[in-house]
């Protein structure tokens, strides 16, 4: 029977690298489809991911356990609830919706209940610190929930009325009709000045950097006498939970991947830089 399980989950992970590759970048989306898969990542997945990548078995489970998202003891609920407990959610009252949840529920924080459909898991920041407090439902987010709001989800959730979310599939960054070698295509008719220039006249800022102007951040690193320069393309938000919006387009498909990683040539070209490097899930 072990033995069956073991080539099953072979099988699996060589399905799975085909989509994320079989480079250690390809860890962290491939744990997270395990997880998926069996509602938490059984310690032989753990090992056999390691070896179909080639990475040594410690290290495997480290980033396993170090990401509260990933579960590697128990089999999770089929709804996993996560509520924010950093300090904007704790001070917007996050103590009511917790113990809202618990009543209903029936269980403590770090339980799942014996019908096995609620997981009840505190989370570091969502990323909703000015609409707290913010609760996770699997993928599905919710801001400024109350006892009240509690209520209502977990009837929803009872009843499956939960729809999931397409943010993957649709909307202008994958839908907008751009070829992904186009940017790349036009960042090599360009000088890197021309680059830099036309960024500044888009007034593009950095998402993840509290809007810094990105042609000044360019035009700076452009100007750095150091002849080694990298690119770091970090595909997460940095929270320190494994939650990562950006991580969850780019899992899902390898069109985003090609899309954003032709994303990364006018900034090589604008700063001069010969290094990229693959997706960094790690914040
Ligand atoms: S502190 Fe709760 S979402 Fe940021």
């Amino acid at each position: 029977m072990q033995v069956v399980y073991r080539q099953q989950l072979t099988q699996e992970i060589e399905e799975l690298k085909k989509e994320y590759g079989s480079d250690r970048s390809a860890l962290m989306p491939i744990l997270h489809a395990m997880q998926e898969r069996y509602r938490f990542i059984p310690d032989r997945a753990l090992q056999t991911v390691a070896h179909a990548l080639d990475i040594h078995p410690a290290e495997v489970a480290a980033v396993a356990s170090f990401y509260s998202f990933f579960e590697t003891q128990e089999k999770l609920g089929k709804y996993v609830i996560r509520l924010c407990q950093t300090i904007s959610c704790d001070m917007a009252a996050k103590d009511n919706v917790a113990r809202q949840l618990e009543n209903e529920l029936g269980i403590r924080f770090g339980e799942t209940t014996n019908d096995g459909m609620f997981t009840l898991r505190y989370t570091n920041c969502l990323g909703l610190c000015d609409q707290g407090p913010a609760m996770l439902v699997n993928e599905r987010l919710f801001a400024k929930v109350t006892p009240e709001k509690v209520h209502r989800i977990l009837k929803d959730a009872r009843r499956d009325f939960f729809i999931p979310s397409n943010v993957r599939r649709h909307g202008p960054l994958l839908d907008h009709g751009i070829e992904p070698v186009e940017a790349l295509r036009t960042a090599l008719d360009r000088q890197p000045t021309e680059i830099i220039a036309a960024i500044d006249t888009a007034m593009l800022k950095g998402r993840g950097g509290a809007g810094f102007p990105t042609a000044l951040k360019w035009q700076l690193a452009a100007e750095d006498p150091d002849e080694q320069k990298y690119v770091v393309w970090r595909a997460s938000r940095p929270l320190s939970n494994g939650n990562s919006r950006p991580r969850i387009r780019m899992s899902r498909s390898t069109w985003s991947v090609t899309l954003m990683k032709a994303s990364r040539a006018p900034s090589r070209i604008a700063i001069s830089c010969r290094n990229i490097s693959r997706p960094c899930w790690m914040g």
